[in-house]
């Protein structure tokens, strides 16, 4: 009998153990909620952009509370650049031919004209709310890298990048295309629209967990790609981010500004 106590009691105290234990889960998962419930909030859920025409109802990334009224309106600015940059592309990838162009057999070789009007059309309309934009520096990259880091992806959190202020000094709009530098010399991501691009293919929503990669390290292996590697050229992030500016380079100047 003092044996089946003991069990009893034994059962008793395991069930009291489980339940605690549930219970902390239970506290642990609420606190968590709340906090990324409280991050939710800071900061506009959309962000409008004066942009009409297709993808006027484009879902931006929300802008934290720590970016003050001329980082908002700077990167608000932005915004409407990569609405424009990518519209304009899509306008021309739907001509006759397209895929015939110089521009985009630079960039895409003879890369499938579906993928590319895909990709296009989901980093301009795909809703990037789910991505905060902040302006406090949080893991101090920014001051690690002084003049260098316009930004990065946060690893503590896949959901949120941080803009520095090297951004506003260092990225110019896109009416600067062709003036302020060129392609070749500066890279796409000089434009502040498109350098936004770039950190968007960051979140796996836009990249679909990595479809979209970063394959190619510099301009040489990117051409390379477009011309020997097709299939990986419509997947490679470069080939996209010179595709857009090189297309709008040549709505600025006949030619563009891009030196082959
Ligand atoms: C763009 O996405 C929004 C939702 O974020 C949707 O309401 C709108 O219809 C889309 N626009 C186009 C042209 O597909
Ligand atoms: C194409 O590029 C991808 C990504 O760099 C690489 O894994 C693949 O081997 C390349 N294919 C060819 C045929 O070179
Ligand atoms: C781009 O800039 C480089 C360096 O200043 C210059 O040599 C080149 O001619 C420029 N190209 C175009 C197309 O403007």
């Amino acid at each position: 009998m003092a044996k089946g106590n003991f069990r009893r009691n034994g059962l008793v105290f395991a069930t009291a153990l489980t339940c605690i234990a549930a219970l902390v889960a239970g506290l642990v998962l609420a606190i968590v909620a709340e906090r990324e419930a409280v991050t939710l909030k800071k900061g506009p859920k959309t962000y409008k952009t004066v942009t009409t025409g297709q993808w006027s109802d484009a879902q931006y990334p929300r802008i934290h509370s720590s970016c003050d009224s001329t980082d908002v309106d700077y990167i608000t600015k932005a915004f409407a650049d990569t609405h424009d940059v990518t519209s304009y592309a899509k306008e021309q990838l739907s001509h006759k031919n397209s895929v015939d162009s110089e521009v985009y057999k630079r960039w895409f070789g003879d890369g499938k004209l579906y993928e590319v009007l895909g990709v296009v059309e989901g980093l301009a309309n795909i809703s990037k709310t789910n991505l905060l934009l902040r302006c406090d520096d949080a893991d101090g990259l920014c001051a690690k890298n002084p003049n260098y880091y316009a930004g990065y992806h946060r690893e503590a959190d896949m959901f949120e990048t941080v803009i520095c202020d090297y951004f506003y000094e260092a990225r110019v709009p896109l009416t600067s295309m062709c003036t302020k530098g060129n392609i070749t010399q500066y890279g796409p991501t000089k434009y502040a629209g498109i350098d936004l691009l770039h950190r968007y293919f960051h979140i796996s929503s836009i990249s679909q967990n990595e479809f979209i990669g970063e394959f190619t390290d510099d301009l040489d292996e990117t051409l390379d790609l477009a011309e020997h590697n097709s299939t990986f050229a419509v997947r490679n992030v470069d080939n996209y981010l010179y595709f857009l500016a090189d297309v709008w380079g040549n709505k600025v100047k006949s030619g563009g500004c891009f030196d082959n």
